[in-house]
């Protein structure tokens, strides 16, 4: 019997509602397959900042350490939303990303074929849809130094600092090409080079790189002109590499191209195997969306989909991911829908109710 370790962070808003799903699917496996887990559950974001002062605490990080992956549900509310505050839900998220070293956040941007009405962008343009970004997450602009408010002849002034060096460009490059090998054969790096010094030193290393994978069909784009293209033309993307920013900006972006946030998982990994095997945390892109908290009408299925990620990039159980992915499109064709991806609401199942059939899904497989 294969034994891990997980550690569970349900953090805020919808978060625990989605989490609880997701650890109904893990235990149905744990049921049918011959593995087994060792789960601790701990507080983050606002939940841990009214029950111990700060946004997720250091043994919090520790145990995370000591686990082979952590699944994350989402931080922040309204309730802890003051922007002067000094402790503030998202420090957990960016404090465990820094402290775990997680510089590689896998964001694949999918289109499902039943569900291509609810995107705001024309059919024609979504068929073939099938993007994976991958987002540098432990430097640039989220954690350059300085980054301060300051008093300057008594006026305030702020300053961001956006901070790469060669070695952190050339992980994410290297990534890219490999994942770009697997896939379609295609790579863009995002940047703006035409302005910014970081991004001219990310567009030569990520150049160096490339002489070792000129099979790859690849190409360097703007940001400015990458988000219109993304727009314009999406199934000309396969693997897209950006900064911690672009990223950040550009894969709210593309989401939209599936119509619903509630379908998206993420992966935030590091000492990553050439395979892309290594530690990782997994976490719905759709955050913690107060507006629906509590009404049992959250969408289960990004959650499910980063279970089946670290099951992929972590424990390296391919054929596991791929029956809970094949769950989830058989529960889709099936026609169940929550409220954020139905087109006749009154025809929407709840949370639950939709846990509970992708659950039985895979039973069956
Ligand atoms: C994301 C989020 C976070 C980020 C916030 C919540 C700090 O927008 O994961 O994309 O900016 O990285
Ligand atoms: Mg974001």
């Amino acid at each position: 019997m294969k034994k891990f370790k997980l550690l569970v962070l349900a953090g805020d808003g919808i978060g625990p509602e989605v989490t609880d799903c997701g650890l109904q699917l893990i235990n149905a496996i744990e049921n049918k397959e011959d593995i087994s887990f060792e789960i601790k559950k701990e507080l983050v974001g606002g939940a841990a900042i009214d029950a111990f002062g700060e946004a997720i605490k250091n043994e919090t990080i520790e145990l995370a350490k000591k686990s082979d992956a952590v699944l994350w549900g989402a931080v922040g509310g309204p309730k802890w939303d003051n922007p002067s505050a000094s402790v503030r839900p998202e420090q957990g998220l960016l404090k465990i990303r820094s402290e775990l070293n997680l510089w590689a956040n896998l964001r694949p941007v999918k289109i499902w074929k039943e569900l291509i009405d609810s995107s705001s962008i024309k059919k024609e343009k979504l068929e073939n849809v099938d993007i994976l970004v991958i987002r540098e997450l432990v430097s640039g602009a989220y954690f350059g130094k300085p980054q301060e408010r300051r008093i300057v002849n008594g006026k305030r002034e702020a300053v961001d600092t956006i901070y790469y060096n060669e070695d952190q460009i050339a992980r994410i490059a290297h990534l890219g090409f490999k994942l770009a090998k697997k896939r379609r054969n295609k790579l863009h790096s995002i940047d703006k080079a035409n302005v910014l010094e970081s991004s001219r030193l990310w567009r030569e290393v990520v150049q160096e790189i490339q002489t070792q994978y000129t099979e790859v069909d690849f190409q360097n784009i703007l940001v400015d002109a990458a988000t219109m293209h993304l727009i314009r033309e999406p199934s000309d993307f396969d693997v897209v590499i950006a900064s911690n920013m672009f990223g950040d900006i550009i894969t709210d972006e593309a989401s939209m191209l599936s119509g619903s946030l509630g379908m998206l998982p993420s992966a935030s990994l590091s000492n990553l195997s050439d395979e892309g095997i290594g530690f990782g945390l997994y976490e719905p892109i759709h955050g913690s969306a107060p507006d629906i908290t509590g009404l049992g009408i959250a969408n289960p299925i990004a959650m499910f989909l980063c279970i089946a990620m670290l099951f992929r990039h972590s424990l390296n159980l391919e054929n596991i991911a791929l029956k809970i992915e094949s769950s989830v499109a058989d529960t889709i064709k099936a026609g169940l829908r929550t409220r954020d991806i139905a087109i006749e609401l009154k025809e929407s199942i709840s949370t639950n109710e939709m846990a509970t059939a992708i659950i039985n899904s895979y039973n069956k497989k």
